[in-house]
């Protein structure tokens, strides 16, 4: 493949407190692993990142710490910017908003449409503090949300839902200042034409799609909203804090921190340009409509990423001047839970990136956060699974195939590579498997599926100690040296190939691994070969994955049992309260696929002399066939819902397993149906 030109970019973290894991699993870990596969793949990829240091949530920080907001963003620039370092991020510029050069970028964006006549300046409502008297936009304003009832919405966007409504529209609206209820009061806004754009940001939301196959959950998202209708956006607010808006009339106004965070992109890669003293080098990428350009987001930046920027660049190139480049994929992640919980700093639920690389190596958590990243649904972090991770993965079948084979061969041949000899067919066939991985790895990589990617990686490493105890190297090299130096031969280029294949999610290790392969790494596509020439000196092994021990593990899980936040939520429910849930045994009688549904099975169930219709996600996981005459307990007394059209009285009781699977609850054929569970 040709090489090609690459802008990644991941969401630029609001400097207003640390980074989290929940933050790394979303938009910056699986962007630093398809980068550092890019540049191994030999393309010209520049990585793009900094603060975002405007808008709501940092001068909400800097209120609640009564200290300026730019006390808030020099602490968190710097700290963001360290910890990002620790973990290994290979960002090739991290900016932050605000430079100079991005507010004059965001003035010159918004100049150039305010001339062209693009803007409406409308007036509106917007909520007011009378006792703070101050305008109240965005997050200092919570209330339900009118579509989903969300109760923590903000004054004009639902983060739970999705939609985007106005602010009259908000239920129970609280402000954040003084929390009481702010008043409406009018005040004037410049509105960028989102509603003329809808045409041709549908067309390049489908051509995207099926040249490049964004996300279900992506696509689903800019469906809805096109349903709705796209309306025109205000890009201006009245706060102090942010990018003056560049007209002599608007006192005491900013532009509207979506509007200028996402050209900090553009601004970010111009500091990279002049750090590297070549002042026009990002035009090279951004001015080039067929750069290959990918966004990394959490799902929360969606609609930012795949309407607002993508309109913002539509509307400066309809002008025929420079052509920007969009994003041609958003690969936007679910979020990461922390120990079956959402991630919150004010309640001290979680743990920072800084606080974690105090405890372990970056690249176990590198590797534990990309093995189970929240690529289709939302995944969680536990302690427990973390160790699992890392002692019998990373350590017995990683670790121990690189130790095994490089003792022998210090302890037989010098610790220089064996000769490979004449193969035999297992010898073969592994050399085949290997040469396989480079491509099999990239196809996942190049889909975005990260996750899978490393998954995968491993059962390289899986075949490598298969390998190994079939080939008996400890017989063989009593019996016939010879072949033994083969096994071992063939073992080395084996981890040759996974040091490469690793170094994008484990950097650290990879570098160590290299070393002590006393080599470098080659082109991704040619990683799958044999490299190590015979008798090339290797250096002494050091252990590269020690286990974790159980009590470091353990003090961590007793600090969150004791936390009172643990204690706070885990609500404990009564008898009474249990048998409020009616659980009977049920047996399925008619079982269909549900038309134009990939998930839906449509059962008829019977329990004693009733029949009834439930509806049952678990279409993935059992055909009508296989799900036919089985007895399972379902939630009798569950209120009737309607899916795809078609009406569900109940639903069936089953567990997720770990790769996704749905498993139904069994119940034994005898018992009869009806009866009920307790
Ligand atoms: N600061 C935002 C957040 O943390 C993300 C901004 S992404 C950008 O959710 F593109 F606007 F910069
Ligand atoms: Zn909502």
């Amino acid at each position: 493949m040709a090489k090609e030109k690459v802008i990644v970019t991941s969401a630029l973290p609001y400097a207003n407190g640390p980074i989290h894991l929940g933050h790394l699993s979303g938009a910056y870990l699986p962007a630093d692993i398809y980068v550092r596969y890019k540049r191994l793949n030999g393309d010209d990829v520049i990585y793009i990142c900094g603060s975002d240091e405007h808008g709501v949530p940092i001068t909400i920080s800097a209120d609640k710490e009564k200290v300026s907001p730019q006390v808030i963003i020099d602490r968190y620039h710097e700290a963001n910017k360290k910890a990002f370092e620790r973990f290994g991020m290979s960002f090739d510029n991290y900016s932050r908003t605000s430079l100079l050069i991005h507010h004059e970028t965001a003035k010159e964006f918004f100049l150039e449409f305010y001339n062209r006549g693009l803007f409406a300046e409308k007036k509106s409502l917007q909520f007011y503090d009378d006792q703070a008297k101050m305008f109240l936009p965005d997050r200092y304003v919570e209330g339900t949300c009118p579509k989903c009832g969300n109760e923590e919405a903000r004054s004009d966007e639902c983060e739970v839902c999705g939609s985007l409504y106005d602010p009259s529209e908000l239920k129970n609206p609280k402000s954040k200042i003084s929390g009481g209820s702010p008043t409406l009061k009018e005040t004037s806004h410049y509105y960028f034409p989102l509603g003329k754009y809808q045409p041709a940001l549908e067309k390049y939301v489908d051509e995207m799609n099926e040249k490049y196959g964004w996300k279900d959950n992506v696509i689903q998202y800019c469906r809805g909203w096109f349903k709705d209708g796209l309306k025109d956006r205000a890009i201006t607010r009245d706060l102090d804090w942010g990018i003056k808006v560049p007209i002599d009339s608007a006192v005491g106004k900013v532009i509207y921190v979506w509007f200028e965070a996402v050209l900090g992109y553009i601004s970010s890669t111009k500091e990279l340009s002049l750090l590297k003293n070549d002042p026009d080098l990002w035009k090279k990428y951004w001015y080039d409509p067929d750069t290959k350009y990918t966004a990394f987001i959490g799902k929360d930046n969606v609609v930012f990423h795949t309407i607002i920027f993508p309109a913002i660049l539509m509307a400066w190139n309809q002008a025929g001047k420079e052509q920007y480049c969009l994003p041609q994929n958003v690969p936007a992640n679910e979020f990461l839970n922390f120990e079956g919980k959402k991630f919150s700093k004010s309640r001290g639920w979680g743990i920072d990136v800084d606080e974690f690389l105090d405890l372990f190596e970056p690249d176990l958590l590198r590797y534990a956060l990309a093995a189970n990243l929240p690529e289709t649904r939302d995944t969680d972090f536990y302690w427990k699974e973390f160790k699992l991770r890392n002692n019998s993965e990373l350590a017995d079948i990683l670790g121990n195939f690189i130790n095994r084979t490089f003792t022998f061969v210090f302890k037989h041949f010098d610790g220089k590579v064996p000769a490979s000899g004449k193969l035999e067919k297992i010898d073969e066939d592994m050399l085949k498997e290997i040469s396989e991985y480079p491509e099999r790895i990239s196809d996942y990589f190049e889909k975005y599926k990260i996750r899978d990617g490393v998954n995968e990686i491993m059962n390289l490493a899986r075949e490598g100690n298969k390998y190994f105890n079939d080939s008996e190297p400890w017989k063989t090299i009593k019996t016939d040296k010879e072949r033994c130096g083969k096994t071992l031969n063939i073992c080395l280029q084996a981890i040759y190939t996974l040091a490469e294949l690793y170094s994008p999610v484990l950097p650290f290790s990879s570098k160590k691994l290299f070393k002590m392969l006393n080599t470098k790494p080659v082109e991704w596509k040619e990683c799958g070969k044999p490299h190590l020439k015979e008798s090339h000196q290797l250096n002494k092994a050091e252990i590269l994955f020690p286990k974790i021990e159980d009590e470091k593990i353990e003090s961590q899980v007793n600090k969150l049992q004791n936390s009172n936040f643990q204690k706070e939520t885990e609500e404990l429910i009564t008898y009474d309260d249990f048998m409020k849930v009616n659980l009977k045994v049920a047996e399925v009688i008619e079982a269909e696929m549900v038309k134009k549904s990939e998930k839906l099975l449509k059962l008829k169930v019977k329990i004693e002399n009733e029949e009834r219709q439930v509806i049952a996600g678990i279409a993935k996981s059992y055909t009508p066939e296989t799900i036919i005459g089985k007895k399972v307990v379902i939630v009798a007394n569950l209120k009737p819902a309607k899916l795809m059209g078609l009406e569900s009285k109940g639903m069936i009781l089953a567990v997720e397993t770990e790769d996704g699977e749905l498993q139904i609850l069994n119940v034994s054929e005898k018992i009869k149906t009806g009866t009920r569970v307790k």
